[in-house]
């Protein structure tokens, strides 16, 4: 077998996605992700006409993100007709999926260079999500009744005993840490500004960080998961409340300790990775920052959705001959405080190790996009530091996660 290396990434600005207001909200998702594909080609100088195949992860899969959104970026990037593009669907892990899958190509010989990346414009989201997970599937919904991410994060809170403090404490630090990290300019390098079709500038840096976040500026801010918890809506049994206590009859409440300032934001954005057979990278003179060493993927209950990032770096570890303790960094997606807390719990991973860039409670989690955006940060990150190996794990919904484990070369 061989491996796949790692030659660079770059990304978007994320853009706070809201629409008309948000610098990226009226740019199409495939307009963004095409400037993203260029920004990575005159950042590393290869030949479009060499890939062989650009795997992108999207969230969404409906209106302007529907249908095969990779390859539609890549023809809107002007690139040549001969070069494909395949869009997945792994919930909030679809582009760390489509970077593994982009190394597995590569792995088993049958690719030299592809592409990993993925693409969000949560501006674009329908602000009434009345399809839900279960896609009105009454069936599936008898199984797994499955529930509105933020109050799965508030249920993981209840079940940890994690306080209000506990995660407006882990929110503040990830503001901290972004707003060292934007000062110090440790982005930089992988950021590809985002022009309006007319030219002008649209965004050059992230959009969403409150910097200046503390204890006391978010004291007033409301649980945003409580009214949708504890209210039965037409057509519904139980409240989504009533299931999580159905379903973990150990707790007679569930605390909702999430809120716009502890949750991840929602942005727009798109990220990319160029991956490499060691071969095609000697024979044209492309130089690798990186090697992925080991993939996972792990299932869990899907009604509290958010716990698999442990199980998932857990066998990635595992497969990998590893233990915890030969990780330098970890990168694990702020979707909520509270998922980055159990993770912690799980694994048993020290403060300073961890998110030590800062994460999407700050810079926002644009669901299909975030996945190469955290394994950029990270290698960035470890070059920083002069460390070797990094793990990032992500929670998607459904209940699953996803693992990766890079060492620089
Ligand atoms: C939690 C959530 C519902 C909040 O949405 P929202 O209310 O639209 O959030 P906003 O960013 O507009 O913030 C609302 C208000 O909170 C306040 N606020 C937000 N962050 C703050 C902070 N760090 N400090 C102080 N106040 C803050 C502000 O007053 C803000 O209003 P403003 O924009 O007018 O200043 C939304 O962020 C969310 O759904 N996040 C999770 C997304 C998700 O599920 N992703 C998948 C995960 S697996």
């Amino acid at each position: 077998m061989t491996e796949a290396w790692i030659i660079d990434g770059v990304r978007s600005p994320r853009g706070r996605g809201k629409p008309g207001v948000g610098s990226l909200s009226e740019i199409h998702p495939q307009r963004v992700m095409a400037q993203v594909l260029n920004g990575l080609k005159d950042k590393v100088g290869f030949d479009p006409a060499d890939v062989e195949d650009v795997v992108a992860g999207n969230g969404s899969g409906t209106g302007d993100h529907a249908h095969d959104i990779a390859r539609m970026s890549v023809l809107d990037a002007g690139w040549p007709i001969t070069t494909p593009g395949v869009t997945l669907h792994r919930f909030c892990g679809s582009g760390q999926q489509a970077v593994s899958f982009a190394a597995m190509g590569i792995m088993a010989g049958h690719q030299n260079l592809v592409i990993g990346g993925g693409v969000e414009s949560m501006s674009r989201y329908s602000p009434d999500h009345t399809d839900g997970f279960t896609a009105n599937n009454q069936h599936l919904f008898e199984q797994y009744p499955l529930i509105p991410q933020g109050i799965s994060a508030d249920l993981i809170a209840t079940l940890e005993d994690f306080s209000r403090e506990d995660v407006d404490a882990y929110a503040v630090r990830s503001q901290e840490r972004t707003e060292r990290s934007i000062e110090e300019g440790r982005f930089a390098d992988s950021l590809v500004p985002i022009y309006h079709d007319d030219g002008k500038l649209a965004l050059d840096r992230d959009e969403h960080p409150r910097p200046g976040t503390t204890m006391e500026s978010m004291e007033g801010l409301k649980p945003s998961f409580e009214k949708m918890g504890t209210t039965k809506f037409e057509g519904q049994a139980r409240t989504f409340d009533d299931i999580c206590k159905d379903i973990y009859p150990e707790i007679d409440k569930v605390s909702h300790v999430h809120h716009a300032g502890n949750s991840s934001g929602v942005v727009d954005g798109a990220g990319a990775i160029l991956l490499s057979s060691p071969d095609f990278a000697k024979a044209h003179g492309l130089k690798a920052r990186a090697r992925i060493h080991m993939t996972a993927t792990a299932g869990a209950e899907p009604v509290i959705m958010l716990t698999a990032p442990g199980p998932a770096a857990e066998i990635c570890l595992n497969k990998a001959g590893m233990t915890k303790d030969d990780i330098d960094l970890f990168e694990i997606n702020e979707a909520f405080a509270a998922v980055v807390l159990r993770f912690q719990r799980d694994i048993g991973v020290e403060d300073d190790k961890i998110n030590v860039s800062g994460g999407a409670i700050a810079l926002g989690h644009p669901i299909g996009a975030t996945g190469p955006m955290l394994i950029q940060t990270v290698l960035s990150e470890l070059e920083r530091q002069d460390k070797s190996t990094a793990l990032i794990a992500m929670c998607t919904g459904g209940g699953m996660g996803t693992a990766t484990i890079i060492e620089r070369i």
